[in-house]
């Protein structure tokens, strides 16, 4: 019986390296190409390890490959016959790089027909590229020099859900129905530390998560969220905002979650939906705090409540304003899963 034993022993081992259901003619091709700036794990076989080398170029990817790590290297170009061969591609992370514009080769990104996670921060890019490949979930383009989103770039691109643009050039004009159509799934959209004086226009209903911090705009239309019926993590962080361009009401949005205004100059409080749990308004030019005119119900009507009107507030700041302690006692009595509030 021994001999056997050890012979299933081997069987495991080998099982194990096999274990992302690579048949074995494609692990020993897979392995034999990798190139030799690279490191292919045997027992990961699917990932290409080519970050932090100093590459100046892409080398060419071996062709079962899915995830490919190209990150912190010198790469200018991204020539197509470098990935020709790897048609499984899913996940590509080419931050740190200096990748332009030009250096894109037309069919470099559409020709990777599974490609559902593609990351390029800290790149040189003037514009989003395209064509992007219709299979994209996330697209992660932050810290570039993108000042254009060319027309009809997402159209297609129907699972596309993450949108991350923080640290661009974007202004009003670029941020467009126009720009943005064909985004019918987006999720999540990081327009944060642009150029933006105005709202953004054309984002998709389907939108939950919109980060706008570290912008010029200075108001809100009363009707711009009417047509975001889902957005729930909303972030205005040091913008422009004043109490007078803000419309009062205009938060008041029964998916809302989380409302980030901190570093504005808003003198009034707006009013706080019912199901909103953090607020931040910190760093604004708050004066008072009246904490019956910030009760989303009526305190008297709390009292003999059921819990399902009880509003949400968990979390307030409300630090650097103008604002005196002691915090109003009906703020307290309004807000009472409030754990924690800075004054
Ligand atoms: C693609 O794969 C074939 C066969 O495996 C190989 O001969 C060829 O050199 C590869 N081409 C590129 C561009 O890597
Ligand atoms: C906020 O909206 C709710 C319905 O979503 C409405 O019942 C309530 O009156 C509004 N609050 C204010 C102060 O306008
Ligand atoms: C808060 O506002 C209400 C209604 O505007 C007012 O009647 C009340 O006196 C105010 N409370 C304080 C403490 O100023
Ligand atoms: C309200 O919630 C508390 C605990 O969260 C529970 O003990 C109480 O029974 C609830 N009351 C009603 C009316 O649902």
């Amino acid at each position: 019986m021994a001999l056997p034993q050890k012979f299933l022993f081997v069987l495991c081992l080998v099982g194990l390296v096999f274990s992302q259901d690579m048949p074995y003619e494609e692990f020993l091709a897979q392995i034999q190409a990798c190139p030799s700036e690279c490191s292919c794990p045997q027992n990961f076989p699917r990932a290409v390890y080519c970050d932090n080398r100093g590459l100046k170029s892409i080398p060419r990817i071996p062709p079962y490959t899915w995830y490919l790590y190209m990150q912190n290297n010198m790469i200018e170009t991204l020539p197509l016959d470098a990935v020709q061969n790897a048609t499984q591609l899913r996940w590509v992370n080419l931050n740190r790089n200096k990748i332009t514009d030009k250096g894109i080769e037309e069919d470099f990104l559409s020709a990777m027909t599974h490609l559902a996670h593609l990351y390029m921060d800290d790149n040189l890019l003037s514009s989003v590229p395209s064509p992007l490949p219709d299979s994209l979930e996330h697209l992660r383009l932050s810290r570039n020099r993108i000042s254009k989103i060319p027309a009809g770039v997402f159209v297609g691109l129907e699972k596309l859900n993450l949108l991350d643009l923080q640290g661009n050039k974007l202004m009003d004009d670029a941020v467009t129905e126009v720009s943005l159509k064909g985004l019918n799934n987006l999720v999540q959209i990081n327009l944060a530390k642009n150029q933006l004086s105005r709202m953004p226009l054309g984002l998709p209903p389907t939108t939950t998560q919109l980060y706008l911090d570290g912008n010029n705009i200075e108001k809100i239309p009363a009707d711009y969220f009417k047509g975001l019926p889902k957005v729930a993590f909303l972030r205005l962080n040091h913008n422009k905002l004043g109490s007078s361009g803000v419309p009062k009401d205009v938060f008041n949005i029964s998916s809302i979650l989380d409302l980030q205004l901190s570093h504005n100059q808003m003198t009034e409080i707006p009013i706080i939906p019912s199901g909103l749990e953090h607020l931040h308004l910190d760093h604004n030019k708050i004066t008072s705090v009246n904490g019956s005119n910030m009760c989303p119900v009526s305190v008297d009507s709390l009292d003999s409540a059921q819990n399902e009107s009880v509003p949400r507030l968990q979390f307030l700041r409300l630090d650097g304003n103008e604002i005196n302690p002691p915090i109003p006692r009906d703020v307290v009595m309004c807000f009472r899963l409030l754990r924690s509030i800075v004054i």
